[in-house]
């Protein structure tokens, strides 16, 4: 008997996720110096590490031989204090991915839906299939979730509603007020997952605490992968009722969280000077790329995550392109988004690099992956 005979059904059907190449592999591939290539691809810190993190996870490393503390005491308490919640409404995951795993499998039975934006953040989809549920893929007219229509689109079926502010790769964001709109239109046997990985990027980030404690069933994910740096160590967390955060420690590995990402993203958290740097060389590299893009009559969508996407004629081809010039953007095929790419802010060094690029394709063969209309002509 096959193996595919084994497994749940659902496996069979289930899309695998496709991560962007290591740049050691593009590097081979092409025949590229690996310290040469600019990975534009996965909305990392380009800035790195918070020093902080790093520093205290060389002294953690001392301690290999113990297991982490199973429960994140430390780093659970320290995020109570710092969002003014009790440390038993957060749960620490192994990378925010894995706590929205853990939801579906906390939460959807087959037949059950859960809906969401049809280009929001891939994972959503994902961790609903494997749990053998529906997901409901609400248009995204102008790139941007419709609220109103996710609204609409719940029944007596929908056992969870998923919100990205901002969205990967859309960038879009939402209001305070519309958010809590579309949480009160919500039925209560509906769990709302507002996913909050680049709020740290945000000038002013919607705080959902206070539906949480009017007993609105939501709950917040947030990563260090994105500001902090720390995206090597898998560390994300989600914060919400105390009830369903101890269900959701139940089912979670018991030292789902190592002890090295756990010291770094506790230190992380006190880097201000990092955070305010990342968010800094973020802003301004959105403007420089803008400027660029537009100096280039390339389409594109700025955001105030660490991304912005931009339009090309087919994004396979440009990724393609891009790759052997030595950098690596990220295509939106799987999204839906074949004309688009998406190109993660670097540094002012990184933007202009991607500049020089973009300009040299402009006046050479390959330009019509790119341009409508080409500046060669
Ligand atoms: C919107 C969004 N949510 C969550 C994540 C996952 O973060 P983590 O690294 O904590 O699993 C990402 C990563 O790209 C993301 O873009």
């Amino acid at each position: 008997m096959k193996y595919t005979e084994l497994v749940r059904p659902e496996i069979l059907k289930q899309p695998v996720y496709e991560p962007g190449k290591p740049i050691e592999y593009v590097a081979r591939e092409y025949g590229l110096d690996p310290d040469n290539i600019l990975k534009l691809a996965s909305n990392e810190n380009p800035l790195g590490a918070s020093p902080l993190g790093i520093e205290a996870a060389h002294s953690a490393l001392a301690q290999s031989h113990l297991y982490p503390d199973g429960g994140c005491y430390a780093l659970r308490h320290k995020l109570a204090e710092r969002f003014s919640l009790q440390p038993e409404q957060f749960v620490i995951g192994n990378g925010s991915n894995e706590i929205m795993v853990l939801l579906c499998h906390a939460l959807l039975r087959p037949g059950d839906e859960a809906v969401m934006g049809a280009q929001s953040f891939i994972a959503f989809k994902l961790s609903v299939l494997l749990a053998g549920a529906t997901p409901v893929e609400v248009p995204m007219p102008d790139m941007r979730h419709d609220l109103e229509a996710m609204a609409d689109a719940v029944t007596e079926k929908t056992r969870m509603v998923y919100l990205p502010s901002p969205n990967n790769p859309t960038g879009d964001t939402h209001s305070q007020e519309a958010i809590e709109c579309l949480i009160e239109r919500l039925p209560d046997n509906v769990v709302f997952l507002f996913d909050e990985a680049y709020a740290e990027y945000l000038e002013v980030a919607p705080d959902l605490r206070p539906l949480i404690e009017k007993g609105h069933k939501v709950v917040c994910c947030r990563t260090f992968s994105k500001i902090y740096g720390l995206a090597a160590f898998r560390l994300g967390y989600a914060y919400g009722s105390a009830e369903l955060m101890g269900l959701l420690n139940r089912i979670r590995q018991p030292f789902n969280v190592n002890a090295i990402g756990q010291a770094a993203a506790l230190a992380a958290l006190d880097d201000k000077d990092h955070v305010a740097r990342s968010r800094k060389v973020n802003q301004q590299g959105q403007a420089q790329l803008t400027e660029l893009f537009k100096r280039l009559g390339l389409d594109f969508v700025p955001s105030e995550a660490n991304f912005l996407l931009l339009r090309v004629r087919n994004g396979k081809d440009a990724f393609e392109v891009l790759q052997k010039h030595g950098i690596i953007v990220r295509p939106l095929g799987g999204y839906g988004l074949s004309d688009w790419v998406r190109v993660t802010v670097g540094t002012e060094l990184e933007n202009a690099r991607l500049g020089q690029c973009l300009e040299q394709i402009a006046q050479g063969p390959e330009a019509p992956v790119f341009f409508h209309q080409t500046t060669a002509q």
